[in-house]
């Protein structure tokens, strides 16, 4: 079993990463939580293959069970599930010692972890993630939220959960196109800091998109510490945790352009690239590192330029600017962005020069 430890002033606690991990998890609570339900939040895919499975080793040791899904998808992520989801599990009683399960993707994480924030006015969580981008992010760090008409993850809480536990088998089921989304964020790591980590990315590409047990471990593992390190430094996002934004100013705008109907990591992709695009515009990166991610993304099946996220869609660099601009990172219409010196050295840059911006979208186009 890995064991990772989010070490924090307040609420600490450890990431269980292990192949075959929900018995540990029915342990866990077990002996940590005599007598308290499991109050179960799934969606109907994961439901589907895994909810059996994971509530028959919690029978096994006498614990109570209540499960609940959501609709698969971003449109859980809103006020409407919310509301729903709380009122049920208000009727069927809950206990403010009991436990909330956010076994699901990003979405039932961001989700279950808001509701456990404000239901009863904080009840303890923990995150089963069950997709790579999930396992690699979303579930480590403590931000949930929902979405409002007016953007992505504008209403939210910094709520840390109580432990993480990762079974990499889940992923054995998870649509390829699901999987690449998640390796957007695994790219993402390894530009951020570590360009060893990058390289490995590169030169395994086969067996880390394969699954190989092995490779999925060590990505998985990278990925948990590197959020780990940046969470301990900046847990409520004032400096360095902004740096794990890295291509979201473009990703979110892309996404809200699309009205939410691409997946994250797809549009995280292709921020990646521009945002390595604007350091080269800017005189901070090489083109051979534009070059190498464009071709590490390529090869890998994610997009990289607009028209492969959406070719129906009349992409204008001027509204993609607009909504950048309306980004919860920016202010006062100045954009915050995150760039790279190259593959594995990011920082904070505010005040760019929009036209420079605006030409850089504007590369992606054609
Ligand atoms: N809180 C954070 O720090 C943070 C970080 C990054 C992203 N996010 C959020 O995460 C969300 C995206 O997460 P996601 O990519 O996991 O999306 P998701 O939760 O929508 O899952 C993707 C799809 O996979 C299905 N699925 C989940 N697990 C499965 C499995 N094991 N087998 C088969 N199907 C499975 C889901 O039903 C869904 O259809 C976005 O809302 C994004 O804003 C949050």
């Amino acid at each position: 079993m890995v064991k990772i430890k989010i070490n924090l002033k307040y609420n600490s606690y450890y990431i269980y990463l292990q192949h075959n991990i929900f018995d540990d998890i029915a342990t866990f609570h077990k002996k940590y939580y005599t007598d308290c339900k499991a109050i179960i939040i799934t969606d109907q895919n994961v439901k589907k293959y895994y909810l059996k499975k994971l509530t028959d080793r919690f029978s096994a040791k006498n614990i109570t069970i209540n499960a609940y899904s959501v609709l698969n998808g971003e449109k859980s992520k809103s006020f409407k599930s919310l509301e729903s989801l709380a009122e049920k599990i208000i009727k069927k009683g809950i206990n403010r010692n009991d436990i909330i399960y956010a076994f699901g993707g990003g979405v039932v994480g961001d989700l279950t972890g808001f509701l456990s924030s404000i239901i009863l006015r904080g009840v303890k969580f923990i995150q089963i993630p069950t997709t790579l981008l999930s396992q690699v992010d979303s579930s480590v760090g403590g931000k949930t939220a929902i979405n409002s008409k007016l953007g992505k993850n504008l209403i939210g809480t910094f709520f840390q959960p109580a432990a993480v536990f990762i079974d990499p088998n889940t992923l054995s089921t998870l649509p390829r196109k699901d999987l690449l989304a998640g390796y957007a964020e695994v790219v993402k790591y390894s530009l951020i800091n570590d360009r060893v980590f990058f390289n490995w990315l590169n030169k395994h590409n086969k067996d880390n998109l394969s699954l190989v047990p092995k490779n999925i471990l060590k990505i998985i593992s990278t990925c948990v510490k590197k959020k780990a390190e940046i969470v301990k430094l900046d847990e409520k996002e004032k400096k360095t945790r902004m740096l794990l934004n890295l291509g979201h100013t473009f990703a979110h705008a892309l996404e809200n352009e699309l009205n939410y109907k691409i997946r994250h990591g797809e549009a995280v992709s292709l921020g990646l690239l521009m945002a390595m695009k604007l350091s080269y515009n800017l005189g901070y990166a090489k083109i051979n590192d534009f070059n190498l991610l464009e071709n590490h993304l390529k090869s890998s099946k994610l997009p990289i330029k607009l028209k492969d996220l959406s070719n129906k869609k009349k992409w204008l660099s001027k509204n993609i600017l607009k909504k950048m601009q309306t980004d919860k990172k920016s202010y006062k219409g100045n954009i915050r962005f995150i760039l790279c010196k190259g593959i594995g050295a990011t920082f904070i840059k505010n005040n760019i020069d929009k036209t420079i911006v605006k030409k850089t979208i504007e590369e992606f186009i054609i």
